[in-house]
């Protein structure tokens, strides 16, 4: 058994988060998360909401309420959907809370006492109609580059050139409108990355664990130089820094992104304080955290988007080493290129795309998480159409898996009643089916643990496939009628090839495994007792001892619907359905 840490890059708190949000990120970390308890190992699966920044800011504005309440109540929301998707978190905390601020604060005077933060006066462009002075993304104007008249004073998103917002034409301010804006100098917390360089580069080229796609960004960043990044921001929500550590930059918040991902230790830390008392929460923070508390032997696994990496591979690490103490840093980071809505972004501002609650209204969740997983955007950016969509359920989960499983229960209650068949000894065809499946299952199993999702889900769709290939082949439907004992025990066989199924598909599909689990083998029958669900190659071999003759069984009835061509077109209607330009700027 080993230990597994999981988490997931934090969902901003400002709204529901859409299907490419959830592909990159919470789903493919449940995933894992769900098949390494399944294999038995001890699993801490975190993940909380990204709560701090600007944006966040103008959501509750917008709204007109407090930040503090926009945050508890879009927190509950988020939560209450990850829970309906079926992410098995340990704890979804939020990085607002207490406990992450103390750890921000810890790492903050950290770094300052080794010597890595330096505090600079930086020009800041301050709104005299707002009072306050604004991010560089709050500034608008024109674009000095191709003319745009809505650029971002950081970058243009019409030609893509980064900006500073004094180079603008026309700066307003995106929060009124205002033009009344001018330069103010103002103090920041710097940290100092050109320092710490040597030793970022040094663990990243000692990872052997990462994907390619890890690995050239974090290398690129490198290459390209580190600069020294400003954690502190001129904004009212957001951790104070320490006026003892930092006098020069009192006043000031820690930036989103210094806290966010030290928010990871800080959900452990909430996780720790419910679970357990006062003394033991300590210790068992440690053991997930400190190195040299306990956690040298942790397997630590990210998740995330390809905009996160170097966050993730520069940022955060550099964080945690700059501190001088011995915390874990990421063994194994998997991160995801995009998924696009008919070829260009899903957007959160512009309501584009299908959203969490949209999919949960429409069909139930182990529908979007085989779509989303089987179609994952491992290698490439994929763009989510409704007739993929479509074909994804109505292919693999309807004929394939619904369909085994439907024929081979419809044949043994009609023949033998709700029970497992008795009679009848396997034959060579019954050891090849038993083999093929347990090829398949290897296959799978190695799949998941490179952490290769697409991979995983078509060996799983193969072992799904291979129960019709045994059904056609032995024709229960005909040899009932001359051969009884062979029918039972070609059902028979059927039955622990749907246990297998059912069990090997639980991490994707959670909600229907159980579901099916439960009418093959009983109450809690993917349970922590752990006989027949354990999740390795030996599973074939548990299922067939599993499925004894006799015993009871439930129809668990048609597991999946088909998705028809009439609701692809409504849903192609109310969502929109139309290919954008390809010139068309895809971001999260
Ligand atoms: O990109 C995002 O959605 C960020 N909220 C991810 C933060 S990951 C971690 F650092 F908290
Ligand atoms: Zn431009």
């Amino acid at each position: 058994m080993a230990r597994h840490l999981i988490t997931s890059a934090l969902p901003y708190i400002n709204g529901v988060k859409h299907l490419g949000n959830l592909v990159g990120s919470m789903l493919p970390a449940d995933v894992a998360a769900r098949y390494l308890r399944a294999a038995g190992h001890e699993v801490l699966a975190i993940c909380a909401t990204d709560e701090h920044g600007t944006p966040a800011e103008l959501a509750a504005a917008e709204a007109g309420i407090p930040v503090e309440q926009y945050c508890a109540e879009q927190y509950e929301v988020q939560r209450d959907l990850g829970e309906r998707f079926g992410l098995s978190w340990d704890h979804f905390g939020r990085t607002s809370r207490p406990q992450n601020r103390a750890l921000t604060e810890h790492f903050a005077a950290r770094l300052c006492a080794q010597g890595f933060t330096a505090v600079r006066s930086t020009p800041q462009v301050y709104s005299i109609a707002d009072g306050r002075f604004l991010p560089d993304r709050y500034v608008l104007g024109t674009c000095p580059n191709c003319g745009f008249e809505r650029a971002r004073g950081d970058q243009c998103e019409q030609c893509g050139k980064q900006l500073e917002p004094t180079e603008l034409i026309g700066p307003r301010s995106a929060v009124s409108g205002s033009d009344q804006l001018e330069v103010r100098e103002s103090a920041h917390v710097f940290m100092l990355q050109s320092a710490l360089a040597p030793r970022i580069r040094e663990w990243v080229d000692a990872q052997g664990d990462w994907p390619q796609l890890t690995r050239s960004i974090a290398e690129k960043w490198l290459d390209e130089g580190l600069q020294d990044r400003g954690i502190t921001r001129d904004l009212s929500w957001g951790f104070p820094v320490d006026p003892e550590v930092f006098p020069e930059a009192a006043g000031k918040v820690f930036y989103v992104w210094f806290d966010a991902p030290i928010g990871y230790l800080g959900a452990t830390r909430e996780w720790a304080d419910l679970v357990f008392d006062a003394d033991a929460a300590q210790t068992e923070f440690d053991r997930w955290w400190r190195t040299d508390r306990g956690a040298d032997d942790v397997t630590y696994t990210q998740f995330m988007g390809k905009d996160n990496v170097p966050f993730h591979t520069i940022g955060f690490p550099g964080t945690i080493l700059g501190s001088g103490e011995s915390w874990k840093l990421v063994d194994r980071l998997k991160s995801f290129n995009w998924l696009t809505y008919y070829g260009g972004k899903f957007s959160t501002s512009e309501h584009r795309g299908v959203f969490m609650s949209d999919a949960l209204e429409l069909l139930p969740a182990d529908y979007w998480r085989w779509y989303l997983m089987s179609n994952a955007p491992e290698s490439d950016d994929t763009t989510f159409t409704w007739q993929r969509f479509a074909e994804a359920v109505n292919k693999d989960l309807v004929a394939t898996l619904g369909n085994f499983v439907n024929r081979t229960v419809t044949q043994v209650v009609r023949h033998f009643g709700e029970q497992v068949p008795e009679g009848g000894e396997p034959t060579d065809v019954e050891d090849e089916a038993l083999a093929v499946a347990r090829e398949r299952l290897e296959e799978y199993l190695a799949h998941l643990d490179a952490l290769e999702f697409r991979k995983a889900t078509s060996a799983l769709r193969s072992l799904w496939a291979e129960g019709n290939v045994y059904l056609e082949r032995r024709e229960p439907w005909r040899t009932v009628k001359e051969d009884r004992d062979r029918t039972a025990c070609t059902l028979r066989t059927a039955l622990v090839l749907a246990v297998v199924d059912a069990i090997a598909a639980a991490p994707f599909i959670p909600h229907t495994a159980d579901r099916l689990g439960v009418c093959l083998l009983g109450p809690d029958p993917l349970g922590r007792d752990g006989r027949a669900a354990v999740l390795d190659t030996e599973l074939v071999d548990r299922a067939v001892a599993a499925i004894r003759p006799g015993a009871s069984i439930a129809p668990p009835g048609l597991l999946f619907e088909k998705v028809s061509d009439e609701q692809v077109a409504a849903w192609e209607d109310r969502f929109g359905g139309e290919p954008v330009e390809p010139d068309q700027p895809v971001t999260s």
